[in-house]
């Protein structure tokens, strides 16, 4: 049977955090699908359809890969493309409470749905897009923070927005 999961996030913009996740669980898993929040309460500073494109430049080669936005319940997306498991980065113990409500919370809408996380790696643990978003904001370097293919498109767009 072939297993199909979802890295589903905000990816706002995506990091090369999200591009370490991803990446791994491609290694695991025969099919990625990466599912870019749609309707994002928090007002996103890139719309859905340029966190798409950047995050499809970014795992440019990795074939078992697939980038599409999703409205809506996760578990109900989650079903209705017959994904078995949802797969998140884990950083620091921060992550872990909202993390552990949002994982009971799907496996209580949709029984079948496990979450597997895999931990960060150490060089990407303490960052997130909104501290890029910050330190871009204020001038600071982002290429540790952003993968290297879409760093001036990344940086271009959030100086637009200042
Ligand atoms: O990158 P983020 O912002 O941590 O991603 C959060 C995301 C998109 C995974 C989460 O907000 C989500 O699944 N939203 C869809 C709505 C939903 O299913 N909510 C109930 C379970 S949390």
């Amino acid at each position: 049977m072939e297993t199909k999961v979802i890295c589903p996030g905000s990816f706002d913009p995506v990091t090369r955090g999200h591009v370490d996740i991803i990446t791994r669980a491609a290694r695991m898993f025969d099919h990625v699908i990466v599912g870019v929040l749609n309707n994002l309460a928090k007002n996103p500073s890139f719309t859905t359809e340029e966190r798409i494109a950047l995050l499809k430049e970014s795992l440019k080669g990795i074939d078992n890969v697939e980038v599409v936005g999703f409205d809506g319940l996760l578990a109900d997306y989650a079903k209705q493309q017959g994904v078995t498991s949802i797969v998140k980065g884990l950083r620091a113990v921060s992550d872990f409470e909202y993390e552990f409500q949002q994982a009971l919370t799907n496996k209580k809408l949709n029984p079948d749905l496990e979450t597997v996380f895999l931990t960060s790696h150490s060089e990407f643990m303490y960052f997130s897009s909104s501290m890029v978003k910050q330190v871009a904001s204020l001038g600071g370097d982002i290429s540790s923070f952003v993968p290297e293919c879409v760093h001036d498109e990344i940086l271009a767009r959030l100086k637009q927005t200042l």
